[in-house]
């Protein structure tokens, strides 16, 4: 069930919010999935899980975490240093997953990631496997944080950026602080105001795109609300769709 990894790395992007590089063999994973980090805490096992920020085929596993204030394991995560020992489940899971997309007709589809916080993490993780760039016409993320300190990996952004300049876009909303470049309102109020597709350049419609949704679960249940006005529905095995969905919480 568990193993012992070894903290290799830890990068420290603002006060609360850290990336853990942890050497251990949790064997084969697809993009988009989540392992579980866990410690026994006065007697209690306590076990969280956290999306991989790695692609297949690194030998070993990153993460993207937010200390939260007050939580039970999240915490003591950022208290870790480079040789520290953490508990990792042996393999990782979730649906989360691009082959979980419906593949008819994927072909000049468009691909959008909306993330918030610590969720643009899984969809590092996609775009650094050939398959979105191989499969879709355009590949969008929408980042949403609070402050412009929140926003990790935006080197590694920009760098797809430049690779990518015709085939993806990197859409920023920062919402408790103006920054230049970058949406002021929250993601939902984003698609539904028209900003967000004005600045991709194309537009959100069941025909043409597949939207994968991570992070807080109010922005994921606002965004399905205003995505389900413009006619996309939700994806299932038994019932294809346009939006696919995981709540961090
Ligand atoms: C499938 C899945 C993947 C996840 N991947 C990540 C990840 O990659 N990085 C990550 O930091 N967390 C991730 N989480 C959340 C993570 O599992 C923990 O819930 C989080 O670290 C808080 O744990 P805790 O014990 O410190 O807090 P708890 O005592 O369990 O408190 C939980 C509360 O913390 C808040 N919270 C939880 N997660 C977040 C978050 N990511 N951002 C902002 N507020 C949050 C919510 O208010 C929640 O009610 C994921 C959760 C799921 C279900
Ligand atoms: N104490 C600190 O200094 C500090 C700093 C950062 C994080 N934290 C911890 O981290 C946690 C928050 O993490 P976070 O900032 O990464 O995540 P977050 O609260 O989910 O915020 C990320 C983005 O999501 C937006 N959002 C929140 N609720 C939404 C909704 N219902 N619909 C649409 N958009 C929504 C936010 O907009 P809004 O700005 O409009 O809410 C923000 O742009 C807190 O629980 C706290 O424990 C603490």
């Amino acid at each position: 069930m568990w193993i012992e990894g070894k903290v290799i790395e830890r990068i420290d992007w603002s006060k609360k919010l850290f990336s853990l590089k942890i050497k251990v063999d949790i064997g084969s994973f697809t993009a988009g999935q989540f392992i579980k980090l866990s410690q026994v805490v006065e007697d209690k096992r306590i076990g969280r899980a956290y999306s991989l920020v790695n692609p297949p085929g690194t030998d070993y596993i990153e993460v993207l975490a937010v200390a939260v204030d007050d939580g039970e394991l999240s915490p003591n995560l950022q208290a870790l240093a480079t040789g520290d020992v953490i508990d990792v489940s042996t393999k990782a899971a979730g649906f989360m997953t691009l082959d979980e997309l419906p593949k008819a007709e994927m072909k000049g589809c468009h691909l959008w990631f909306l993330a918030t916080g610590t969720a643009v993490g899984p969809f590092i993780s996609m775009m650094a496997t050939d398959e979105p760039w191989e499969n879709y016409q355009k590949v969008v993320l929408v980042y949403g944080v609070r402050e412009a300190q929140d926003l990790a990996y935006l080197e590694q952004l920009k760098a797809l950026e430049s690779k990518y300049p015709t085939q993806f876009k990197l859409i920023l909303s920062v919402t408790r602080e103006p920054v230049t470049g970058a949406l002021t309102c929250r993601i939902p109020d984003g698609i539904s105001n028209g900003e967000i597709e004005t600045l991709a350049g194309i537009k959100l419609s069941a025909e043409q795109s597949q939207v994968m949704i991570c992070g807080n679960p109010g922005m994921i249940t606002e965004a399905q609300l205003v995505l389900k006005n413009k006619g996309l529905a939700k994806n299932l095995r038994r019932a294809p769709g346009q939006i696919t969905v995981e709540k961090y919480w």
